[in-house]
């Protein structure tokens, strides 16, 4: 039901989302380290949420009669020099990701392949939602530049997520 260049594609994405997912939880374990409890929370639901991204291309390849294959998983980095640049390397991340993204989503419009563009459209829009969400966050830490007082409202601020 779908082409095998889709499916190594869906495959590598799967080992991206996973990836997303690590590299989440180090920005969450940098975060605890530095006592920012609610920065580290944010990350976590964000680690978690990458994993649940893996496991929706997981379910696909499973409905499509496709076998997933693991790929191994790279460390992710675990140290960085401030804050800002944290969320920096977060956006940097999700514009890779959202480039794969539509390299998937370029593929299957080529093939006419309107069953994994139905299920693309959800990961396109959600690619939106997050580039957006790091933006904004960037931007209220440029905003307090090197106040301790506001970066105790933001860390309260972000810890509320959900
Ligand atoms: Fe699964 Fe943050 O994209």
């Amino acid at each position: 039901m779908i082409s095998n260049k889709i499916y190594d594609l869906m495959l590598e994405q799967i080992n991206a989302e996973l990836f997303s997912s690590y590299l989440y939880l180090s920005m969450s374990a940098f975060f605890e380290e530095k006592n920012l409890r609610g920065l580290a929370k944010w990350m976590k639901v964000q680690s978690d949420e990458e994993r649940e991204h893996a496991m929706k291309f997981y379910d696909y390849l499973v409905t499509v009669g496709k076998k997933v294959i693991l790929k191994s998983i790279t460390a992710p980095k675990s140290d960085w020099s401030s804050i800002m640049e944290v969320w920096q390397d977060t956006l940097a991340h999700e514009k890779k990701i959202t480039d794969m993204i539509n390299k998937i989503m370029y593929q299957a419009v080529e093939e006419k392949d309107f069953a994994s563009i139905n299920f693309l459209n959800w990961f396109i829009n959600e690619q939106v939602e997050e580039v957006t969400t790091v933006e904004e966050i960037i931007a209220k830490f440029e905003m307090i530049g090197d106040s301790k007082q506001g970066l105790y409202f933001l860390d309260k601020e972000l810890g509320s997520r959900a």
